[in-house]
């Protein structure tokens, strides 16, 4: 089973099974990451920004336009930030690093 690591606000480094074929979304979700997610993957908010370890970024799928559009909205932008639905894990993915931003423009609380 691949796994990925998630860091949390404040630094913790929370590393999980990653299961071929679940968005980094579904994963932290299921691991209690406290990303919100808010229109489940369907390209209509920026809560599942997540930052990408520069390591890791240069092998991920391009983001389409959609993705890029939306992750204009999201707060602390960077150069290697990504949605979190949009991440499908893949053999090539196992250990991939991403960060939770410091700061989220969630809908739901
Ligand atoms: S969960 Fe809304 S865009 Fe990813």
């Amino acid at each position: 089973m691949p796994k990925m690591t998630f860091i949390e606000r404040g630094g913790t480094r929370k590393e999980v099974d990653a299961p071929l074929g679940l968005s980094v979304l579904e994963i932290a979700h299921r691991h209690g990451v406290d990303i919100e997610g808010a229109c489940e993957g369907s390209l209509a908010c920026s809560t599942c920004h997540v930052i990408v370890d520069t390591q890791w970024y240069g092998k991920l799928d391009d983001a389409s336009e959609d993705e890029e559009d939306m992750l204009d909205l999201a707060f602390g932008l960077t150069s290697t930030s990504r949605l979190g639905c949009q991440l499908i894990m893949t053999e090539e993915l196992d250990g991939l690093v991403v960060k939770l931003p410091d700061a989220v423009r969630n809908l739901l609380d």
